[in-house]
């Protein structure tokens, strides 16, 4: 059988006959979420203090208001992700600071936002707690440290070291410190994301750094973040997170400040990828197929500009074909090159980070046949553009055995609308 086959039991909301479903009566592409793998996730995590979800992941309202439902917090990055938040239901109030804005400047609408809501407020740069500070004093703070070195799956996505725009310079929390005192900012505690897809070597490194940088601030935190990063495994045999050494790792780094301090210290954990990831599939159906060269392409309805990760990372996603109804193809297996309809020659889905094309062995496929494009619930819709004036794609929900549209599929009307609005 083809490595890239279907698996799933028929009940699975990510089954093949579930998916053909949702592509007959939304059309494609269309993007699946399944909620119990979501809660599946979140339980994995429950032994952290606070989950804050960093919703840039996947910031559907209604993906938000399931995390709300299962006392998931939330991080935003953006006016919009605060206001997808608050559309969710969270508060902005609360012992635990249910909503953080974390950036590393702000923007004037921005800031007259988070001054409004009062909104705890991770700063990534001096000069956020300056602006922050004269516009609101006594504005609760976060600090986000750079801890002068990163980790991610790929260059792209590690946000430490010298090369990373993230975070303040880990030699900068003195001056940072006496922005917080000149404008009485209220310090919550200090956060440090290193990237995407870290390792346990790196993650020691972290929880070390996390616990001199807090000694080093001689502050009374009441919290600390370990930032998000934890990993999925994209492809059968890469191995799953070990959570609990994940959280024993943060949890003594954490009882070391406990002892110093000589008070509860909050450990807040801010996964993205984590949670969603796996719960999510690409539904897209095959419109074209050519020998070109060596090279055999089957080109699907979706682009990248709905799925950007393999042209922008170089990731590969585990791809299943399907026959119409739903069951898997496994005959004829072949090296393939999968691509969009995007009028860029970056438009495949099996490439190398170079932009190299990287076929993948798959099943024969005919001209109607599904691709599912598994493992897209993290980084999928969420950065999806217009590119070539594509509208977005419309997100469905399968929970309770269930099928409910989250989010419709945009039109070209609506599209057109901005422009045409100031003709
Ligand atoms: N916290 C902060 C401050 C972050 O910047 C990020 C991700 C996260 C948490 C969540 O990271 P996660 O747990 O999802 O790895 N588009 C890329 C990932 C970029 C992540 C940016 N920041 C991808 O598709 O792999």
């Amino acid at each position: 059988t083809a490595p890239y086959a279907a698996t799933a039991e028929p009940t699975d909301p990510l089954s093949g006959p579930r998916l053909a479903r949702v592509a007959q009566q939304y059309g494609t592409p269309a993007w699946v979420y399944d909620a119990d793998r979501i809660r599946a996730q979140i339980a994995r995590l429950r032994s952290f203090d606070v989950i804050r979800f960093a919703q840039k992941a996947c910031s559907n309202t209604h993906i938000l208001r399931l995390m709300r439902t299962e006392g998931v917090l939330v991080d935003a990055v953006s006016l919009g992700e605060i206001e997808r938040a608050l559309t969710a239901g969270y508060q902005v109030q609360g012992a635990d600071e249910p909503v953080v804005f974390t950036a590393d400047l702000l923007d004037r609408a921005t800031l007259r936002r988070v001054v409004e809501l009062r909104l705890p407020v991770n700063a990534g740069s001096p000069q956020m707690l300056e602006q922050l500070g004269a516009a609101s004093p006594g504005h609760p703070v976060w600090l986000r440290i750079n801890p002068g070195f990163g980790h991610g799956h790929s260059r792209k996505t590690n946000t430490g070291g010298e090369q990373s725009k993230h975070g303040i310079w880990h030699e900068h929390l003195g001056q940072s410190l006496e922005l917080v005192d000149r404008y009485g900012l209220e310090l919550i505690g200090l956060h440090m994301h290193i990237g995407s897809g870290v390792d346990y070597g790196h993650l020691e490194a972290v929880c070390e750094t996390m616990v001199k940088q807090v000694r080093l601030s001689d502050r009374d935190v009441r919290a600390i973040s370990a930032g998000g990063g934890l990993t999925v495994p994209y492809h059968p045999g890469r191995p799953e997170v070990d959570t609990e050494r994940y959280f024993r790792l943060w949890d003594s780094a954490r009882q070391e400040l406990v002892r110093e301090l000589g008070h509860p210290v909050r450990l807040e954990i801010e996964p993205g990828r984590f949670l969603v990831a796996g719960s999510g599939a690409l539904v897209s159906e095959v419109r074209a197929q050519k020998p070109v060269g060596s090279n055999h392409f089957v080109l699907v309805d979706a682009g990248f500009n709905d799925l950007m990760r393999p042209a922008m990372y170089g990731s590969s996603h585990r791809v299943s074909v399907l026959a119409p109804g739903g069951e898997a193809r496994t005959e004829a297996v072949r090296d393939t090159v999968l691509a969009g309809p995007l009028c860029e020659s970056g438009d495949v889905f099996t490439q190398a980070e170079g932009g190299d094309v990287e076929p993948i062995p798959l099943p024969r496929a005919e001209i109607g046949d599904l691709v599912v494009f598994h493992d897209t619930g993290a980084y999928g819709a969420s950065m999806s553009s217009n590119y070539n004036s594509r509208p977005l794609l419309p997100e469905v929900l399968v929970d309770g055995g269930q099928a409910k549209l989250i989010r419709r599929r945009q039109t070209v009307a609506e599209l057109l609308a901005l422009e045409t609005e100031v003709a």
